[in-house]
């Protein structure tokens, strides 16, 4: 008898979460069409493990929670949660919003953006990776409805929260609410919660938050 091969061990095949994480259509972008009925139009910017998109779904029936992050794995495990929950009134989508959102149309589509907790990187050094930057906001101020469209952005580093508010009075597009001097607002009353606002207040970390309505 010859002698038996051993069996070879295989590595499965990474997941390619890029492949399977859904995408938006090349071109323009209707963002009524992403998801449907005819509610109010919010867009979450790096919803990152979804807890906010997916509560906000849920706190908020009659709007159209759009959200998009930039890794696929996330943007896929996101929305096989929410549809797993049947939640028709949310769509996750994996991609980068400095290219997306530009693509967005019509203007002034959009009634909330909000924007939890967006940088890890916020020293200097990684300026150049930050998502709020400047033309972000012209995106965002082009996107959101005048006189009522609302962009919420919280974080727990204070001179990020310090910086946007600078950022939003030079601006022009925005009025802030809150207080008159640090430009903050002290709650979330969107009936939700991100995953890393949770876990500030788990730890009892301060949660600095900038409320702007589009002027
Ligand atoms: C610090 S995490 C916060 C996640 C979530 N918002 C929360 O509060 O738990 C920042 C998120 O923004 C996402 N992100 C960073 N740059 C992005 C970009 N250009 N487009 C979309 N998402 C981005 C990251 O992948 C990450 O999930």
């Amino acid at each position: 008898m010859p002698p038996e091969t051993p069996p070879t061990r295989t590595t499965p095949p990474p997941i390619r979460y890029q492949d399977m994480a859904p995408t938006f259509p090349e071109g323009e972008i209707d963002v009524g069409a992403l998801v449907p009925g005819d509610g109010p139009i919010e867009l979450e910017i790096g919803f990152g493990r979804g807890a906010f998109l997916i509560g906000r779904a849920v706190a908020a029936p009659a709007s159209r929670v759009i959200g998009v992050e930039i890794k696929s794995k996330w943007a896929h495990l996101v929305e096989q949660r929410r549809i797993t929950l049947g939640l028709t009134n949310a769509r996750a989508f994996g991609a980068d919003i400095r290219e997306v959102l530009p693509r967005f149309r019509p203007d002034a589509s959009l009634a909330r953006v909000f924007v939890h907790f967006p940088d890890p990187w916020w020293k200097k050094r990684h300026a150049k990776r930050r998502v709020l930057e400047d033309t972000l906001l012209d995106e965002v101020a082009r996107l959101l409805t005048p006189g009522t469209g609302e962009l919420f952005v919280q974080t727990d580093v204070e001179d990020r929260a310090s910086e946007l508010v600078a950022l939003l009075r030079a601006h022009g597009a925005y009025r802030l609410s809150g207080d008159a001097t640090s430009g903050l607002v002290s709650e979330n009353t969107y009936g939700a919660r991100s995953n890393r606002e949770a876990r500030a207040a788990a730890d009892n970390l301060p949660v600095f938050r900038v409320l702007a309505t589009r002027a």
